[in-house]
């Protein structure tokens, strides 16, 4: 049932729980999801509820995301072999009825569904809960949901995220500027497979998107949970609260997909005002960002095996290396505080 780890991704990796579509996309078809290099349909058995097996008919291993849904169950294009939501062959068309049906089996894996989103685990065995950090947000709260693949490592990918010193350039005037940098105390704290960092400044951000959408900050953080969640989250002096979460995951070691939501808390920001005006910013600025980590990947190539440089103020990347590349969980010994000028 558990498919053999590949050499590029640490098999702890296969225990975890990794967003990997919206709840809406998943109605009449099948939809095919890869996941760390392996290979997924999804689909919906006649009560609604999703269910996960392996893309591949175990006659003549033809793709069953390719197929179609008949009463939930998952016919396959070739033959039209078909497949409960448990992976047990249900019909074998050609067969004679006086005899039994061969007892075969499609490997399923766990799936759940919330908060608008559909979960995957890779492996039969592991952790039984989805990460606190995408169940400790109000549904009622979610205005916005989004969906992207960006080329990139997830490592890489995620660090974009999660990384304040590139904004004032891939994003210069958007979310911060170079010329309005002010010191910024950041420190970050490492508790099993949480991490959060909090960037105590002056309240305000010299950007655009500050300016026409926010009010004076009590505080700014990120959080980061293994396997691939993230929430950069932003507490206001009124008390109200703006959430956007990431949740990341590997489609293979060149391309990660990101299931992004927006959480507000205490604001005036009705879903269609969230769509028609801040969308367009924060998808420009998500633009910006798949464009330059597509060229740090199309270089990186060119410079095959070479070794990134290393400032203090990247206090996430060896957080994610000790998890993506060696599948452990965080050294605490990476925790720290420092000043930043953001
Ligand atoms: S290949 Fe799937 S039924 Fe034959
Ligand atoms: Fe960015």
């Amino acid at each position: 049932m558990t498919p053999a780890p590949t050499p590029d991704w640490p098999s702890a990796l296969l225990t975890h729980w990794y967003a990997v579509a919206r709840a809406d996309q998943l109605r009449r078809k099948p939809l095919p999801i890869t996941l760390l290099d392996r290979h997924f349909v999804l689909a919906r058995d006649a009560d609604g509820s999703a269910y996960a097996l392996e893309d591949r008919c175990p006659h003549r291993q033809v793709a069953l995301s390719a197929g179609c849904l008949r009463d939930g169950q998952l016919q396959c294009p070739y033959h039209g072999w078909r497949f409960g939501a448990d992976g047990l062959l249900r019909d074998l068309p050609g067969h004679d009825p006086a005899q039994p049906l061969p007892a075969i089996r499609v490997p399923g894996f766990p799936l759940q569904e919330h908060d608008g989103l559909l979960w995957l685990r890779p492996c039969a065995e592991g952790s039984e809960q989805l990460p606190a950090l995408a169940r400790e947000l109000a549904p009622g709260q979610r205005r916005f949901e989004w969906q992207a693949q960006w080329r990139g490592h997830v490592l890489d990918v995620m660090e974009n995220f999660l990384d304040a010193l590139h904004t004032h350039y891939v994003h210069a005037g958007w979310l911060r500027r170079h010329s309005q940098r002010r010191p910024c105390q950041v420190a970050l704290d490492i508790d099993g497979e949480r991490v959060r960092v909090d960037y105590r400044a002056h309240g305000e951000q010299s950007g655009l998107v500050y300016r026409l959408f926010e009010s004076r900050r009590l505080g700014e953080s990120a959080h980061f949970q293994l396997p691939g969640s993230s929430r950069l989250q932003y507490d206001y002096r009124d008390g109200s609260q703006v959430c956007i979460s990431l949740h990341f995951s590997p489609v293979d070691g060149r391309n990660t997909r990101i299931l992004a939501s927006l959480h507000v808390r205490g604001r005036w920001a009705p879903r269609w005002a969230v769509r028609a005006l801040l969308w367009p910013l924060l998808a420009h600025v998500g633009r910006q960002d798949a464009a330059i980590l597509a060229a740090q990947q199309d270089n990186m190539a060119r410079f095959a095996g070479r070794r990134p440089a290393r400032m203090h103020g990247d206090v996430l990347r060896p957080v994610l290396e000790d998890w993506w590349l060696h599948g452990r969980t965080p050294d605490p010994a990476h925790a720290r505080q420092l000043t930043l000028w953001l």
